[in-house]
């Protein structure tokens, strides 16, 4: 919509628009060209943080700050350059490096706020969510989804850095949150190579009769990078062989899924692996919401409203809504995503938009 038809400026228009501030109101006629643009324009900017930039940075944090009540989390989150300065990724995002050193303890505490963590190097941390101790290990995806208790201890002689994924600016613009604090330290030192909820429902397509409930988000604290490694692995030779398989030619990729109900893992945020073959290219995508990918392994780019990013392992970059994206693989280009499509999708907000579709 435009604003071609504006009344003329007098001194009665003025004292009008006066009466308007006075009384706390505003109307639509001056500013419908921003509350109903002709396609989504976020303030959030499209960005690329480098993993060699985050990781010192982190590294020194380990250093100089110490994790613990109050603070709860060694955590630095991803401030996109379009919001202010906020640590908010997108506009219903979070997304930040945390980091523990060996022997730490971040306390138990639970939130509304939904929240996984994803694990691009190292060993050694395990996750307490609701007293289940869930390793935490290279290539896995832990979820803690809202309400739950949780905290993380670092039994190794190595520190580690992880990334957190959470729907906080969603939370917190829609006034939605709520936090209560936990035990100092995590419940159960334990360090079992696999959680109770793995060892109840990670069978595949095996339910227990004992869990005939759905539940809103995914009882799996733990997706294995195994099991991820080895689906993208089949549907790349299947594609081989002649099979449909991939969502494109050189481009296998998995959703986790809640096995309840074949849904998201959480109600607000969705999670996604991709592999591209050397040398493949996507076609170019506007998604209505906001997504934020971490390259897991190997290198290649990102094209992003046009502009190239050259990526390596561990860098993210953030894909705010209806800004156009591509991938380019220059080796075996492997991508962990996140985005908040639950929420766009539920609310019938979701368009997609594919070039040369
Ligand atoms: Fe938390």
């Amino acid at each position: 919509m435009d604003n071609a038809m504006q009344p003329e400026d007098t001194p009665e228009l003025r004292a009008l628009y006066k009466g308007f501030e006075d009384s706390h109101l505003n109307p639509l006629w001056t500013q419908t060209g921003d509350l109903m643009p002709v396609h989504p324009k976020s303030r959030a900017v499209p960005h690329v943080w480098k993993w060699s930039d985050l990781l010192p940075l982190a590294e020194r944090s380990g250093d100089l700050v110490p994790v613990g009540r109050g603070g709860e989390r060694r955590a630095i989150g991803l401030a996109n350059p379009g919001l202010g300065g906020k640590a908010y990724v997108s506009p219903t995002l979070w997304c930040a490096i945390q980091y523990l050193c060996p022997g730490e303890n971040a306390p138990e505490h639970r939130h509304s706020q939904n929240a996984f963590r994803f694990v691009v190097e190292g060993e050694g941390v395990w996750t307490v969510v609701n007293g289940d101790p869930v390793r935490m290990s290279r290539g896995d995806l832990l979820l803690t989804p809202g309400w739950n208790f949780h905290g993380h201890h670092n039994v190794a002689t190595e520190p580690m850095a992880w990334i957190d994924g959470l729907d906080i600016p969603f939370s917190q613009q829609m006034d939605v949150g709520f936090f209560e604090f936990g035990a100092e330290r995590v419940t159960d030192n334990a360090t079992p190579n696999y959680s109770q909820g793995e060892r109840l429902w990670c069978h595949p397509g095996l339910r227990p009769l004992s869990q005939l409930q759905d539940t809103v988000s995914s009882p799996i604290g733990a997706y294995r990078w195994e099991h991820t490694d080895n689906a993208l692995t089949q549907q790349l030779l299947l594609e081989d062989e002649g099979n449909p398989a991939t969502v494109a030619l050189g481009h296998a990729a998995i959703r986790y899924t809640n096995p309840t109900t074949g849904g998201d893992v959480m109600p607000t945020i969705r999670c996604e692996f991709h592999r591209l073959r050397a040398g493949t290219e996507t076609a170019a995508r506007q998604e209505v919401g906001s997504s934020v990918f971490q390259v897991f392994e190997g290198s290649g780019s990102v094209v992003l409203n046009g502009e190239v990013k050259k990526l390596e392992k561990g860098d993210l970059f953030v894909v705010p809504s209806w800004v156009s994206w591509s991938l380019q693989a220059e080796t075996q280009f492997d991508l962990f995503r996140f985005s908040d499509a639950p929420i766009m999708e539920r609310l019938h907000f979701m368009r997609t938009q594919v070039a040369g579709a």
